[in-house]
């Protein structure tokens, strides 16, 4: 490798938190085998806000579990933070469990324990020894997802998106670079979500904390930088969609719908291979069907997709 080569995958080294490089995850039993990850690549910028999508089973959270050092992949490679997780060993997967990343859970018993306080939570997986010092940095965390003046409650009185809230005081603790969180609005209705979404979003931009989010929902792309979508457990493989194109489309679909239409976007999926996958009522729309030819162009770094037929009626 020249000296040039390596300065540049240096510095892509230095910008990345998250690289997966044909990641495979297979899960072994007595009788089967399941493949819940089969060479899935993906990249996340340090500071970037991204989201995973995808069906029931399609291997969400067996990634998250890897990034979180909670599961081994069975092949491929996985660097977090410029290093490789596959070397670590149990000592150093300890140490980056409790320093470099943080969890979030959907199942708040997962995140909370009942007995103790929302202040007492958040200081339980804190590094720092002084008791002094942990209080100090516990009430700074209930400012920053807005409960301080929660500090004494306990789980069972608190609401579902305030148990929410906690858990995220408790993941980012010890200050991680990386925060991870499971289907964290799943439990909560549409409304509190987007609350707790803000609220990443808001520790995103103040803290520049990388955060991935694995959900079911739709809107996610309102929220966040991208959205990933990973599809079918047995051929999961990387789909990138940007948030604004999803945003693009959304208010084109948005326009053909009645106006209480809140509850989900489309998306197109693109493969590695360029190849896209439009929502078939797009394709109806133009009247198009698999095999008919579609202009393609470029137009101020968007890519536009017509029939030759409109293009027509408009030179008219
Ligand atoms: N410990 C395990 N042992 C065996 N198979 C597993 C294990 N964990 C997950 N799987 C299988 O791996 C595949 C991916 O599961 P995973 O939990 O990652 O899906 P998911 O996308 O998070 O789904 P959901 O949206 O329902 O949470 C599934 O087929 C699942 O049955
Ligand atoms: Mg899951």
């Amino acid at each position: 490798m020249s000296e040039a080569e390596k300065k540049v995958q240096q510095t892509a080294e230095d910008e990345n938190m998250i690289v997966c490089d044909n990641l495979v995850k297979i899960y072994k039993t007595q009788e089967i085998e399941v493949v819940a990850l089969q060479g899935l690549d993906l990249t996340v910028k340090k500071g970037e806000m991204m989201a995973i999508i995808g069906n029931s089973g399609s291997g969400k959270s067996t990634l998250l579990n890897m990034l979180g050092g909670l599961d081994k992949p069975s092949a491929g490679a996985l660097t977090v933070d410029g290093k490789n997780l596959l070397k670590y060993t149990d000592r150093d997967m300890i140490k980056y469990k409790r320093e470099t990343v943080g969890f979030v859970w959907q199942n708040n018993a997962r995140n909370l324990i009942p007995y103790l306080t929302a202040v007492e939570n958040i200081e339980l997986p804190m590094v720092i020894s002084s008791k002094r010092k942990k209080r100090q940095r516990a009430m700074e965390l209930l400012e920053q997802v807005g409960l301080a003046h929660r500090k004494n409650s306990k789980l069972h009185q608190l609401s579902g998106g305030e148990q929410q809230r906690i858990a995220i005081a408790i993941a980012l603790a010890n200050s991680p670079k990386l925060l991870l969180a499971d289907e964290p609005t799943g439990a909560v209705d549409t409304k509190t979500a987007a609350h707790i979404l803000e609220l990443f979003r808001k520790l995103n931009r103040e803290t520049g904390i990388t955060i991935v989010i694995v959900t079911h929902d739709r809107m996610i792309s309102k929220h966040v930088d991208r959205v990933v979508a990973i599809r079918d457990g047995r051929t999961s493989s990387e789909f990138l969609i940007r948030a604004d194109y999803a945003k693009q489309l959304n208010e084109i679909d948005s326009l053909n719908r009645s106006e209480d239409n809140e509850t989900h976007d489309e998306y197109a999926i693109m493969d590695r291979a360029g190849r896209l996958h439009i929502p078939r009522e797009y394709l109806e729309k133009l009247g198009l069907s698999g095999k008919d030819k579609v202009k393609v162009e470029m137009e101020d770094g968007r890519i536009i997709l017509s029939t030759p037929k409109l293009e027509e009626e408009e030179k008219e």
